[in-house]
């Protein structure tokens, strides 16, 4: 056991968490459910859930794996319940899943700072051919995960928080630059306004749940890979308000984005607000444009600390995903981390294959590869993927971490580790949202956004 590594101080758990929660999901990811969403009414309701849901799983999941020391298998087990760790092995799976296909869109992203350095902002214009370019965005690809390879298998106090001590600080540095700058900028006003005055006539069914899963991806949870960093926490810390610095932490990084985002595009348009709602193509397509209209060497240098930053935030967040297998590996298996980790990469860069090349390079695993029946719609292999694992798996991942803690283990248990490293807690109004939250609040809704997402996204019924 004294070999697995920790952390050397509670900063550098909560640098390293919050590195994982921060990433694509933040910067890339909330500006354009929130320009799809329409605007600010979805902000608000992202972070009503981040609060009054994330926040209690997040707390479990991190008292479960200090309290037992392991991966997310290992942990159930370690707890007496092994047919719970099946909880686990659905945790990994995904990771190994998302790992898979986030590992190509920080590929892209990587690949965009030479083209941003080399101010070639005509890339935005054709993102759809840069990206059938796959021996190219591929090599990038491969790149990254052997960067992050490399942190994991450096270990925990001396990889993962050292990195993540690095880049944190760097990153919010950055970003407060480029949101200064895009606020200095004519016509940035309308942005603020789009993004920070709620319309509540905007609301619907889906965007409500679309924000619920926006949140729980974004905050890193229903897979195991806090317990997993919970595991690597030392005994007199306090978790409570660690996951409460985690949870600030990425919310303001995910508002920072938008406070970045959202002035260029009302710059971009002229205070029309024209193109926020284009999706998944905001950073990789609007984005350089507006560089490119900033021009000469601003626009170089805004374009390329943006996709650094972002490659920054995607770093920590793909290390957390690998950490999550290779802890496993490690702890079960008994194979050497420095082994381990290379052969998971490996396994996983395997894995995203489809996802790479199914953007219009292979026929079969782009657009053709699935239709469902939702009107007949047809996806890409990395988007399917991305269903399966984002938007199902992890709320069912969640539904069952918090049931099982508050009615299989017990909340005196959970209430036991958790008052650990934090005196104040027991009899705290904390305690109480905490029990109401983790036993009732959290599975209900999350079993429901489970049920609404799959019915939604592969048969095409809508409920709300
Ligand atoms: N939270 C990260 C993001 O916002 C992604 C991520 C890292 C993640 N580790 C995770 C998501 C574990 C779910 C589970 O980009």
């Amino acid at each position: 056991m004294a070999n697995r590594g920790g952390f050397s101080s509670k900063f550098g758990f909560i640098m390293a968490a919050a590195g994982s929660a921060v990433g694509l999901g933040n910067i890339w990811g909330f500006p354009y459910e929130v320009g799809q969403g329409g605007g600010a009414a979805f902000v608000v309701i992202y972070l009503l859930f981040c609060f009054i849901l994330c926040f209690p799983v997040m707390v479990t999941e991190i008292a479960i794996g200090r309290k037992t020391q392991k991966n997310p298998v290992g942990a159930f087990n370690s707890l007496g319940y092994k047919n719970w760790n099946i909880v686990g092995r659905l945790g990994i799976f995904s990771g190994v899943l998302i790992l898979s296909f986030y590992n190509v869109i920080a590929g892209w992203a990587f690949g965009y700072i030479f083209e941003m350095v080399s101010g070639n902002f005509g890339i935005a214009e054709k993102f759809g051919e840069y990206i059938t370019q796959v021996f190219k965005v591929g090599a990038y690809g491969i790149i990254f995960m052997t960067v992050t390879a490399y942190v994991v298998s450096k270990g925990i106090s001396g990889g993962i928080e050292r990195a993540a001590k690095l880049l944190m600080p760097t990153l919010i540095g950055m970003m407060l630059i480029l949101v200064i700058y895009s606020l200095t900028l004519p016509h940035s006003m309308d942005g603020l306004k789009f993004y920070l005055i709620p319309d509540f006539s905007k609301l619907s069914g889906s965007v409500i749940y679309n924000a619920m899963g926006q949140a729980f991806f974004s905050l890193s949870l229903g897979m195991g890979a806090l317990i997993t960093y919970g595991s690597y926490v030392g005994k007199s810390d306090n978790i409570i308000s660690s996951a409460a610095f985690i949870t600030l932490a990425d919310v303001g990084i995910a508002l920072l984005a938008g406070l970045m985002i959202f002035p260029l595009i009302g710059y971009m348009s002229a205070g029309t607000m024209e193109g926020a709602g284009r999706g998944p193509g905001l950073i990789f397509v609007t984005l350089p444009q507006i560089f490119g209209t900033i021009g000469g060497g601003l626009g170089i240098a805004s374009g390329t600390i943006f996709f650094v930053l972002l490659c920054f935030a995607a770093l920590t967040s793909t290390v957390s995903l690998l950490e999550v297998p290779v802890a496993y590996v490690v702890d079960e298996m008994k194979i050497r981390r420095a082994r381990a980790v290379w052969l998971v990469a490996a396994l996983i860069f395997v894995i995203g294959i489809p996802s790479l090349i199914g953007n219009g390079y292979s026929d079969f695993f782009s657009t053709n590869f699935i239709t469902y029946k939702e009107g007949g719609q047809d996806t890409d292999f990395l988007s399917f993927v991305a269903a399966l694992a984002n938007d199902s798996i992890l709320p069912l991942g969640g539904c069952l971490i918090s049931f099982f803690a508050a009615h299989v283990w017990k909340k005196h248990n959970l209430d036991e580790e958790l008052s650990i490293g934090a005196p104040g807690y027991k009899g705290s109004f904390v305690q109480k949202y905490l029990n109401f939250a983790i036993g009732y609040f959290a599975p209900i809704v999350l079993t429901s956004v489970f049920i609404f997402t799959v019915l939604f996204k592969f048969f095409g019924i809508q409920i709300l």
